[in-house]
């Protein structure tokens, strides 16, 4: 059997831009290697200014490439970025979704681009806005939508031509912790229903929720690569857990032992109603430190401010008697 060549294939990749003013030549990606396969969720995780966005757009056919090989769904992005374009899917970094438009306007015109008929038009429209849970939404001005609407119609009108391969350039960033996992939702059931995602994000959670596979880019090139659980494996030395309400901090620490081992703890903090999020980090050794005893300081104050709110009021009534 000949197994299928990869969706997007980048060899020694690099991105230059040209020196401006006194500034010199800048290699903003500095050959970079992957291969990504049909089905599989890929990330490219990094710091700002890593060249993530610079990747997505070579990928996308939007940004010649200066070096090396790139080849998308088999073909070419220099000389073939028209049928490329056709086949993708892609949430840039702002949305350049039209205000003054409604919901499923702003869909319909997306397809037009696309030289889809009407009707088919409308059919995916109402899918679409029913995957992105914004079927109530779907007659208002997208002025009035919040952030996390606005991103998830941003996804569901990259979805309008049932694209090969979908691309999110750092999806979540900028959203409160509510939208960024529902966000996360409708995301894990594109994966699970086999479409190819290629995303950026500057966070950890956010890679092992929803890639396979990624790489760790910065200035330009690969530091690391792997599945997130390897490279939480690699490089995570501990554990910290951040929550939004200080009770359920209180709470959470009650199972403080056991973030020794954190596959124990997690399903215990998911499971819960208000988690936040946790984070696998890399961190100096003070940093771990800080947190460690932010624990003991946390059960210091809350039952500190208790016993000191009784002894006073003890202390107020033996003077007045
Ligand atoms: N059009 C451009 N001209 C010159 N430099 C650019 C241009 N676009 C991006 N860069 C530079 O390339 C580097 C990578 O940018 P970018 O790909 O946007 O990073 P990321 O998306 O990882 O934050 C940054 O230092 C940025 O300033
Ligand atoms: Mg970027």
């Amino acid at each position: 059997m000949v197994s299928e060549q990869p969706l997007v294939e980048a060899r020694n990749l690099t991105k230059t831009y040209p020196p401006r003013g006194s500034t010199a030549e800048f290699h903003a990606v500095d050959g970079i290697d992957f291969a990504l396969e049909r089905g599989e969720s890929f990330g490219l995780l990094g710091p700002n200014g890593a060249g993530k966005s610079t990747t997505m757009r070579m990928i996308a056919a939007t940004s010649p490439i200066s070096g090396g090989s790139l080849r998308v769904l088999g073909m070419d992005p220099m000389t073939q970025g028209p049928q490329i374009r056709a086949r993708l899917g892609v949430v840039t970094q702002d949305d350049h979704l039209d205000n003054e438009l409604t919901v499923r306007e702003n869909l319909h015109i997306y397809g037009r681009y696309f030289g889809l008929p009407r009707a088919v038009i409308r059919e995916r429209a109402t899918r679409l806005l029913d995957f992105a849970q914004l079927q109530e939404k779907a007659g208002d001005q997208v002025e009035t939508l919040s952030g996390g609407m606005r991103r998830r119609l941003t996804i569901a009108r990259s979805l309008i031509n049932e694209p090969d391969i979908l691309l999110l350039d750092e999806p979540t960033t900028g959203l409160d912790p509510q939208a960024r996992h529902i966000l996360w939702d409708r995301l894990f059931q594109l994966k699970q229903e086999g479409v190819t995602l290629i995303l950026t994000t500057h966070y950890m959670d956010e890679a092992e929720q929803l890639c396979d596979r990624l790489i760790v880019v910065d200035h330009g090139r690969i530091v690391a690569q792997g599945s997130p659980r390897e490279l939480i494996d690699r490089y995570a030395t501990f554990q910290y857990i951040q929550l939004v309400m200080l009770p359920m901090y209180l709470f959470a620490t009650t199972f403080y032992p056991l973030s020794v081992y954190p596959e124990a703890v997690r399903p215990v903090i998911q499971a819960l109603p208000l988690y936040h999020s946790i984070e696998l980090v890399r961190e100096p050794a003070l940093g771990r430190l800080g947190w460690d005893l932010l624990i003991p300081v946390a059960y210091l104050v809350a039952f500190g401010s208790v016993a000191m709110y009784v002894a006073t009021r003890r202390m107020t009534r033996a003077m007045l008697r």
